[in-house]
């Protein structure tokens, strides 16, 4: 490139505003293709609007599918009719469970936003059990109607699930807390339904006194919705006509994920613009997809994901292409000390990092069968990951934290492991030593 030239000065012929394309960071003034969720939504919360008790709602379904959406969209249209029925209505969230860590946090959140700027409660210094009842009395304070809106309830803290799920929506009913006048609801949502099925029988039926399920959208659903976002996000008529069908099609064959959808177009403008074109054809919306998969491993390595369960997914996914062993719980709990150890990282216990495979599991990365150990007894479990290794093993590459703990052969490796997936493949004499070393980590 020439020494003057800036390769910024070139102008963008593609994209208009591209925040509508960005995760979660853009709200919908118009939601599509969820009537009869709206309906079912509607019913549950009109009662507040009628003066009733407010009901519990369980809000669930798989990612991207508008669960979080419809919700600020149902709150936003509840407030308004509250207000214009003079119902006394407050409405607290939607609160993100992901970011807290204890309860502590989470409750200390929640009051700090009940209470004024000039009356707020330190980060640390009392009880949990005592920050808790400034929150009751807050809320009884305020009176009417509280509703609170719980999001990614699978990621609540565990010390905080039977006092969010099952104590607070009950408040009224029990004597020991300050709440009689105020009337308290809950919504919460998720998409893993294993965690819900883990829950106390009592907790589940608090919370799931009404449940709505949002489903995966089809590909013309989702053609509908990528429209909407492509004409806020991209220039006018910079898109061939085939481009929002062919990404509708794709994010529907793999999960009806609007989320993906909107990755999809924001990578294939990027792919248009990159090459100086001035449309976005099909082979742009090709290339986008052919990477999307390790882009979303990626962000789960980025905010999903604690050191500690990123090495364990990735010495699972290892374990997994090693041809000497099996992905047995004892052999990815080796392999886990030495890459936490060539990174400096702490090493836990195997008791509590099977409790870390466990939660690879929840979060559908991983999947376990059980396995006898034959006459010398005992069980154990042998994992698979969800995903391509070879996906997974490139978004590690590209993680800032966990991208040194690869090992070295580990592209050498990968390729003996998908060469032997293929079926016609002769596999070499792994039993000669030299073979065995070849294809072993660490
Ligand atoms: N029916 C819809 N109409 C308009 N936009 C939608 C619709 N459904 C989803 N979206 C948009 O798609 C994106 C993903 O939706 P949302 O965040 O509501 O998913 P979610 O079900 O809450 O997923 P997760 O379980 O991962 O939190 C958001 O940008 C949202 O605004
Ligand atoms: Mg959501």
């Amino acid at each position: 490139m020439d020494h003057d030239e800036n390769p910024f000065q070139n102008e963008d012929k593609i994209f208009a505003w591209k925040q509508p394309l960005k995760k979660d960071s853009y709200e919908p003034d118009q939601i599509m293709h969820r009537e009869e969720e709206i309906k079912l939504y509607t019913n549950s919360l009109q009662d507040i609007v009628e003066g009733h008790e407010p009901n519990n709602v369980f809000v669930y379904g798989p990612t991207g599918v508008g669960k979080t959406a419809v919700t600020k969209w149902m709150r936003e249209k509840l407030q308004v009719e509250a207000k214009r029925r003079s119902v006394p209505l407050h409405v607290v969230g939607p609160i993100n469970c992901r970011h807290y860590k204890t309860a502590y946090r989470l409750v200390t959140t929640i009051v700090n936003e009940l209470r004024s700027a000039d009356d707020q409660v330190a980060e640390s210094g009392h009880s949990t059990d005592r920050v808790f009842n400034f929150l009751y009395e807050e809320i009884e304070s305020l009176g009417g109607n509280v509703l609170l809106i719980l999001d990614e309830i699978d990621n609540i803290p565990p010390d905080a699930r039977n006092d969010f799920l099952y104590d607070l929506p009950r408040a009224e009913a029990n004597e020991d807390t300050p709440i009689s006048e105020a009337k308290i609801g809950l919504i919460g949502i998720s998409n893993n339904l294993k965690f819900v099925d883990a829950l106390e029988p009592k907790v589940k039926s608090t919370l799931g006194e009404r449940e709505i399920e949002f489903g995966p959208y089809n590909a013309s659903q989702l053609g509908d919705i990528l429209s909407y976002y492509a004409d806020l996000a991209f220039k006018d008529s910079v898109l061939d006509t085939d481009v929002i069908p062919l990404a509708a099609a794709f994010a529907a064959q793999e999960r009806g994920d609007v989320r993906q959808g909107l990755r999809i177009l924001e990578k294939s403008g990027e792919y248009a613009r990159m090459e100086g074109s001035s449309v976005v054809n099909e082979d742009h919306v090709r290339e986008a997809t052919e990477n999307i998969e390790t882009d979303e491993i990626l962000d789960y390595f980025d905010d999903k994901l604690s050191i500690q369960q990123g090495l364990a997914y990735i010495s699972t996914t290892l374990m997994v292409i090693e041809p000497q062993k099996e992905a047995r719980t004892k052999h990815v709990y080796n392999l886990y000390t030495k890459l936490a150890a060539s990174v400096n990282a702490d090493q836990v216990s195997e008791r509590k990092f099977y409790e870390f495979l466990d939660q690879l599991c929840m979060l559908g990365l991983a999947r376990s069968t059980e396995r006898n150990l034959g006459r010398k007894g005992g069980r154990t479990y042998i994992y698979e990951v969800t995903d391509a290794p070879e996906d997974i093993i490139n978004a590690c590459k590209q993680d800032s934290r966990l991208g040194g703990v690869l090992p070295s052969n580990v592209y050498d490796i990968l390729e003996h492991y998908q060469k032997g997936q293929a079926t016609s493949y002769q596999a070499p004499d792994e039993l000669e030593a030299e073979q065995r070393d070849l294809f072993k980590f660490a």
